[in-house]
C-alpha cells in the first residue's frame, strides 16, 4: 500500500496535489468533468477587492514547453467571491481550499482576507494564500513580493484579520529569493509557495510588435520546473516552515521531484489549461508512480534530495 497523504500547515491533505490559483477557476467548473474531490485541495482564483476586467487581449500567447499570460488578475471582486462563487463550490467541493488574495495596497491585501474570514464561507477555507508576486499588474503585485519590508508588511497585516495558515506566495523574479521567504517566514508566514510566473515577452515577426497587449507576460509550463525546483530546493533549506512548490508540474514524476526538493504540497497550473483532466490524471498516477521507485509514503520523501 502507498500513502499520499501530507499535512499542509497542520491540515491533512489526502494528497499533495493542488490545482495553482489562476487555472481552476473557483473549481465548480472543473467540477462539471469530473469528482473535483479527488483533489488535494485547490487554490482558486487570485481574489482583489474590487471586480477586475483584466488587461487587453491578446493575453495568452503558447511558447515551446510552456506559455505567457498576461490575465492580469481577471476576477469578480471578493465581494461577488463570497456571495456567488464560494456558495457555488460547497455544493461540489467538501475539503478545505486555498484562498488566493491579491492587492494594489496592503490595506487591500488586510480587507480582502478579513471579508473572506469573516464571512459565511469562511470554514470552507483552509489556507489564505496571499499572492505577493503576479507579474502583469502595475502598481500592485509582484513589486510587493520584491522587496522583503514591503512583504513583511503585507504578511503583519494580513496576520492581524486571520488565525488560519498564512501561505506567502512568491515571484521568482527576484535576485535572492531566501532572502523574501526569510523575511515572510519572520513577519508571521505559516508557509511559502512559489514559483509564480517568470516575466518574459514575444514578439510578432510580421508585425514587429509584442504579441501580448500587455507588451510583457508571466512564462510558466514544463519549461520551468528546473527554475522552479531550484527556488523550492533553496527555500525550504532557508525556512522552517512548509513550502508548497509550482512551476512546471505535470506528471506523478514532477510531483516526486518537486517533493524531493523540499514540497510538502504541489500545485498545478498551466498543466490544467492543456488538459483540463492533468490534476486528475496526475494524483491517479501517483500510487503506481510511488511503487516504481519504491516509494511508500510521500510525507517521507520531503526534502529527500537535501
Ligand atoms: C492563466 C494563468 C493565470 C494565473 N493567475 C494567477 C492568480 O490569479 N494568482 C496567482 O497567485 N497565480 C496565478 N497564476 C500563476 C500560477 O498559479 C502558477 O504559480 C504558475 O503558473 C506556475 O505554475 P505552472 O508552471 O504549473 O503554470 C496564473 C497562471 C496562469 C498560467
Amino acid at each position: 500500500m502507498t500513502n499520499t497523504s501530507v499535512e499542509l500547515c497542520g491540515i491533512k491533505l489526502d494528497n499533495p496535489v493542488i490545482p495553482a490559483s489562476g487555472t481552476f477557476g473557483f473549481g465548480y467548473e472543473f467540477a462539471e468533468l469530473y469528482d473535483i474531490n479527488c483533489l488535494g485541495s485547490f487554490s482558486f482564483k487570485g481574489t482583489t477587492g474590487e471586480p477586475r476586467f483584466g488587461n487587453d487581449t491578446p493575453r495568452i500567447a503558447e511558447c515551446p514547453s510552456g506559455m505567457l499570460n498576461s490575465v492580469g488578475l481577471q476576477n469578480p471582486g471578493v465581494d461577488a467571491v463570497i456571495a456567488e462563487e464560494l456558495p457555488k463550490l460547497a455544493k461540489v467541493f467538501s475539503k478545505p481550499v486555498m484562498a488566493n488574495i491579491s492587492g494594489f495596497s496592503v490595506d487591500e491585501y488586510r480587507t480582502v482576507t478579513k471579508k473572506l474570514a469573516e464571512s459565511e464561507s469562511a470554514s470552507m477555507i483552509g489556507w489564505f494564500e496571499i499572492n505577493i508576486s503576479c507579474p502583469n499588474v502595475h502598481g500592485g503585485g509582484m513589486s510587493f513580493g520584491t522587496d522583503p519590508a514591503m512583504a513583511s508588511e503585507v504578511v503583519r497585516a494580513v496576520r492581524e484579520v486571520t488565525d488560519k495558515p498564512l501561505i506567502i506566495k512568491l515571484t521568482p523574479n527576484v535576485t535572492d529569493i531566501c532572502e523574501m521567504a526569510k523575511a515572510c517566514e519572520a513577519a508571521g508566514a505559516d508557509g511559502i509557495s512559489l514559483i509564480n510566473t517568470l516575466m518574459g515577452m514575444r514578439i510578432d515577426i510580421k508585425s514587429k510588435r509584442p504579441v501580448l497587449a500587455n507588451v510583457t507576460g508571466g512564462y510558466s509550463g514544463p519549461a520551468v520546473l528546473p527554475v522552479a525546483l531550484r527556488m523550492v530546493y533553496q527555500v525550504s533549506k532557508a525556512v522552517g516552515i512548509p513550502v508548497a512548490g509550482m512551476g512546471g508540474i505535470a506528471s506523478a514524476e514532477d510531483v516526486i521531484e518537486m517533493m524531493m526538493a523540499g514540497a510538502t504540497a504541489v500545485e498545478v497550473g498551466a498543466a490544467n489549461l492543456v488538459d483540463p483532466f492533468a490534476s486528475k490524471k496526475i494524483i491517479e498516477q501517483l500510487p503506481q508512480t510511488m511503487a516504481k521507485y519504491g516509494i511508500t509514503s510521500l510525507s517521507e520523501i520531503i526534502g529527500a534530495a537535501h
